[in-house]
């Protein structure tokens, strides 16, 4: 092994040599520390999120530390350390000025995800505030912004004062990131990409709550996936990454709750941007399929009781209530037209544009569908053109996929299990390479997935599965 001196000796960063004038801190204890499996204290986290940010740090030591805490993980306190230290990295929202309750919902991505767009407007209508920043979708899963912007003439980039306009007159508003939000976590999350740190939940869960908490709402709902489209494949994963959440939240005083939700299938029969718009309406008419429409409706029943309207049973009547009245359609309709979009398309959704190159995925044998992978139909999506392979790239708002057949239909030989779409045709023969990918065949009937496993809360871990 190396000489004991070597190996203590920190580089000579014009970082350490600055910390070792202003203070006794260096980078080098800290990743030692963690290293050895060392519980960090408040200074120490400050001081790693503080000289990261202003560049003092330099990247190498940053994702040094990474590494240690994905292999020795962090305390709770640590958590809510980190996670309070990035988000005053930058600007912290202040709703106070908007009257009322303040409920954002955040869901850790999956495939077919389209719930904001029918549970922000039903929260909306029964006068809980919803002032939401979303985020675009990145590899095989969706972002709201992305299907927002499928509505033609819709603004997402909203300044603040028309932010907290919209929301204090009309009660919702989605739109992008306004401000300096969390710096450390847009330098952070850029540097675990590329050096497998990703799968940490400490990292996860400050990464997501520095973002929720500088957003300013009283509640916070986490729709945390479970699945094979999902970050978290098993459900004990899910729930230590939503129980890491959850106290992180109650921690600085925002009500929080999660639910973990499946995502070992797509949710719903639409990927891809317009039509994934197009699913929100029919949901909102009472009109959409049953698996998207009842984790909807739990989550919309989630965010009213948190934002206190009743217990979670009566909030479901409220959330089922406001689609069969049609309110909720009503809110979407004023939200789209408040953001400059067209509410044509929303009260009748063939206005919308439609994608000129389209190929059936037909049954090569008869059986059962016993898996139909989430993350490769994401994928396949990607691949028709709906979302990007890499930040920035463009995308076809009218690109995707229309799920005929899910998990556990019985098809015949020759029987249509989805639709392609793209403005490209040779697009095609990709997207139905990973389409086909996806599918697992056989004799008998699967048994499915639970669509709801569990919600945590302040109160403790409820297992529904
Ligand atoms: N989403 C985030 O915002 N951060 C993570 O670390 C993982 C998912």
């Amino acid at each position: 092994s190396a000489p004991a001196t070597d190996a203590k000796a920190a580089p000579r960063t014009a970082t350490n040599a600055k910390a070792e004038r202003g203070s006794t801190m260096r980078m080098y204890d800290v990743i030692e520390k963690k290293r050895d499996g060392g519980e960090l204290t408040d200074a120490e986290i400050d001081y790693f999120v503080s000289g990261y940010v202003a560049g003092d740090i330099p990247d190498y030591q940053a994702s040094a530390l990474a590494m240690a805490i994905f292999y020795k993980g962090m305390t709770a306190h640590e958590t809510a350390h980190l996670t309070m230290a990035m988000a005053e990295s930058g600007d912290m929202m202040d709703l106070s000025a908007i009257p009322g309750i303040k409920v954002d919902k955040h869901s850790t991505g999956g495939v077919g995800d389209k719930t904001t767009l029918v549970v922000a407007p039903i929260v909306a209508s029964l006068g809980v505030k919803v002032a939401k920043m979303s985020g675009r979708g990145l590899g095989h899963t969706g972002g709201t912004l992305d299907k927002l912007e499928a509505i033609p003439g819709l603004s997402i980039e909203i300044s603040e004062p028309d932010f907290f306009k919209q929301v204090s007159e009309i009660g919702v508003a989605v739109a992008g990131q306004t401000g300096n939000l969390v710096p450390a976590d847009k330098k952070l999350y850029a540097l675990r990409d590329v050096t497998a740190t990703v799968d940490s939940v400490p990292l996860i869960a400050s990464s997501i709550m520095s973002k929720k908490i500088a957003s300013g709402s009283d509640c916070i709902l986490l729709d945390v996936k479970c699945g094979s489209g999902a970050f978290m494949k098993d459900v004990d994963s899910a729930i230590e990454l939503a129980d890491a959440m959850v106290s992180i939240g109650e921690h600085v005083g925002r009500t929080t709750a999660a639910l973990i939700t499946g995502m070992d299938r797509p949710l719903g029969k639409n990927v891809g941007n317009s039509l994934e718009v197009i699913e929100a309406v029919a949901t909102l008419k009472g009109e959409g399929p049953e698996d998207l429409t009842d984790v909807c409706v739990e989550l919309a029943a989630n965010m009213l009781n948190l934002a206190g309207k009743g217990s979670v049973e009566d909030c479901r009547k409220l959330a089922r209530q406001q689609i069969a009245n049609g309110e909720g359609l009503a809110k979407l309709a004023q939200m789209v037209k408040a953001q400059g979009g067209t509410d044509e398309v929303i009260f009748d959704t063939t206005k919308f544009e439609v994608a000129p190159f389209r190929r059936d995925i037909v049954a090569e044998t008869s059986g059962y569908i016993t898996s139909m992978n989430a993350e490769l139909v994401g994928i396949s999506s990607v691949a028709l053109g709906a979302g990007r392979e890499k930040k920035g790239d463009p995308i076809d708002p009218a690109a995707g996929i229309i799920l005929e057949r899910k998990t556990g239909d019985y098809v015949e030989k020759g029987d249509v299990i989805a639709t392609l779409l793209t403005g490209d045709e040779s697009r095609l023969d990709e997207g139905e390479r990973i389409f086909r990918e996806a599918l697992v065949f056989g004799e008998s009937a699967p048994e499915l997935e639970p669509l709801f496993f569990a919600r945590v809360s302040k109160d403790g871990v409820e297992r529904f599965a």
